[in-house]
């Protein structure tokens, strides 16, 4: 069975002590699942932290929110992808819609970043990716889509497990989710794309969604959105919704 992935992305909601508690308390409340990952991603200040709390645990991985594409020099501000495996870091997102939109992150930067992070570190990317409200509206989203897999992805030798997360910008943090149907012929698009064009990928790679997932849609989104996991914003800052949430995966 295809492993599911629960990532928990807490944006910049939280200092380092308040991911510590959300995080030990998440524990407490999930029974580990052999076919689910959880994914913690808080801020990079909680990353030090959280690894030392989250230890060797099997099914528990710490990600952080973003990266450089550097592995050391004079970057102000920045980490790379090699400080944060250091950390003990597995996962890394890069491209999130909100780095695009409020830092004017591009398709080139999200290439080189997740080009540093092949070549420097063991961490596994997260690539997140969507059209907004007036691309959606105008019919655009496949060719939006395909211009950021593509600015992503072409020109790499990829030899390990990525995910991409499909969030479609209009949905991140709205209230407003996706349907079902559309969640899987996005998802079933995504796959296609990737057989066609990226095809020694294409079966490793588990596409995810996220965008407003929330108790009362992720059941429907997991059983017929055609995916292997969602990203989670807002639900995931409750450590109970969160448990809750893995139990559905885990059940799926
Ligand atoms: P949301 O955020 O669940 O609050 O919509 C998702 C995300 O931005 O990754």
């Amino acid at each position: 069975m295809k492993k599911k992935y629960l990532i928990a992305n807490w944006k910049m909601h939280l200092n380092p002590r308040q991911a510590y508690r959300l995080a030990e308390s998440y524990l407490k409340y999930t029974s580990p699942s052999q076919n689910v990952s959880t994914i913690l991603c808080p801020s990079f200040t909680a990353l030090s932290d959280m690894s030392a709390l989250i230890g060797k645990n099997r099914s528990v991985h710490i990600g952080a929110q973003d990266c450089f594409w550097k592995s050391s020099g004079s970057f102000t501000g920045e980490e790379s992808p090699s400080i944060l495996s250091g950390l003990g870091v597995r996962y890394v997102l890069i491209g999130h819609s909100e780095r695009r939109i409020h830092l004017g992150e591009t398709d080139a930067m999200v290439h080189l970043k997740l080009k540093g992070i092949l070549e420097q570190s063991k961490l596994k990317p997260i690539l997140c990716i969507g059209e907004n409200s007036g691309e959606q509206k105008s019919g655009s989203t496949f060719q939006i889509l395909e211009k950021q897999l593509r600015g992503a992805l072409d020109g790499l030798k990829i030899a390990r497990q990525i995910l991409i997360a499909y969030e479609p910008v209009w949905a991140i943090g709205s209230g407003n989710s996706i349907t079902p149907v559309d969640c899987k012929k996005i998802a079933d698009w995504i796959r296609m794309f990737l057989s066609k064009r990226y095809s020694s990928i294409s079966n490793s790679t588990s596409i995810l969604y996220g965008g407003s997932i929330d108790l009362a849609n992720a059941h429907s989104i997991i059983v017929n959105g055609g995916i292997d996991g969602l990203l989670v914003g807002s639900a995931s800052l409750h450590s109970r919704t969160l448990a809750a949430l893995h139990g559905i995966l885990a059940r799926k």
